[in-house]
């Protein structure tokens, strides 16, 4: 197999961010990359501006809180593509607040989205997927360095990147032996629809302008500016490389020094 006939890989939250830029980037090593994300208007429109660039890519909707849909979006992606090779658990939401005054439903939908999607949807591309019975695999776990430290207002979506971290750790562990590597990503700030909401949810509640808040951020970050999501995704697509064969149950920051543990 060249590298440019890779088999499927599966990316969940695909539409926007870093999701989009790792899926642009897998297709264009030779992966036949199959998306999804809760609004399937945007997987459409995903999968068309995708496949001008001559790209294999296809998609289904699929919310990955549900075990029902999670199953038949991995069967659709096999169908489509073949057994699973590479998972990148993408998906992801932003969430927090005053810890008093925070609703129990926000604190369980965050943890839902972020941390049991990772365990389910790894768990169906294990099965469902094929990847156990293969020789060879990539399971790529999207955290956050909000998820080797504490994050001030934001305890669910910290508590949820700490359990993928976590999570990683122990199966890079326990599937070393069978030649699928676990590794989880951990992005600072990087500038997404995500990030803006993020800036926008601090603006109010330290009764500032997002311009200050921007700046406020900027200046945590030794290299003076966000990430961007095709930075992240250069780290996703080096994991699933042969030469990577080696990195496996870690956590690693793509942050511009933002983080250095
Ligand atoms: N941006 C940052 O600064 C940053 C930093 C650290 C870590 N991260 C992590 O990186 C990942 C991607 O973040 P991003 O900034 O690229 O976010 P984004 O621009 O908001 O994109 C999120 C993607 O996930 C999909 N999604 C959300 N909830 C979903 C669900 N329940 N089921 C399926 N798909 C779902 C969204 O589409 P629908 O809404 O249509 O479902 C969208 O495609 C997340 O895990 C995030 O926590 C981001």
């Amino acid at each position: 197999m060249t590298s440019l006939e890779h088999g499927c890989a599966i990316v969940t939250g695909a539409t926007s961010g870093i999701g989009l830029e790792t899926t642009r980037l897998l297709a264009g090593l030779g992966y036949h990359v199959f998306i999804c994300a809760r609004t399937e208007q945007n997987v459409l429109q995903t999968v068309e501006n995708l496949r001008t660039g001559d790209f294999q890519v296809d998609g289904a909707p699929c919310d990955v809180r549900s075990r029902q849909d999670v199953h038949r979006f991995v069967e659709a992606a096999v169908n489509r593509f073949g057994p699973v090779e590479v998972l990148v658990n993408n998906a992801g939401r932003s969430g927090g607040g005053v810890t008093a005054d925070i609703d129990e439903e926000l604190w369980s939908d965050v943890i839902e989205t972020n941390l049991n999607s990772v365990f389910r949807v790894t768990q169906e591309v294990l099965n469902t997927g094929g990847l156990r019975h293969r020789g060879r695999g990539r399971i790529i776990n999207i955290a956050s360095t909000a998820g080797k430290q504490g994050v001030v207002l934001g305890a669910p979506y910290s508590a949820s990147k700490h359990g993928v971290v976590g999570f990683t750790k122990s199966l890079g562990n326990e599937l070393a032996p069978t030649g699928i590597t676990v590794n989880a990503v951990c992005p600072g700030y990087v500038e997404t629809p995500m990030a803006q909401r993020v800036r926008q949810g601090y603006a109010t509640a330290y009764g500032q302008s997002e311009e200050s808040i921007l700046k406020k951020f900027q200046a945590k970050i030794p290299l003076g500016r966000y990430s961007t999501p095709a930075e992240v995704a250069g780290l996703v697509g080096y994991l699933t490389s042969d030469a990577a064969a080696s990195i496996t149950a870690q956590a690693l920051n793509v942050c511009g020094g933002l983080g250095n543990f």
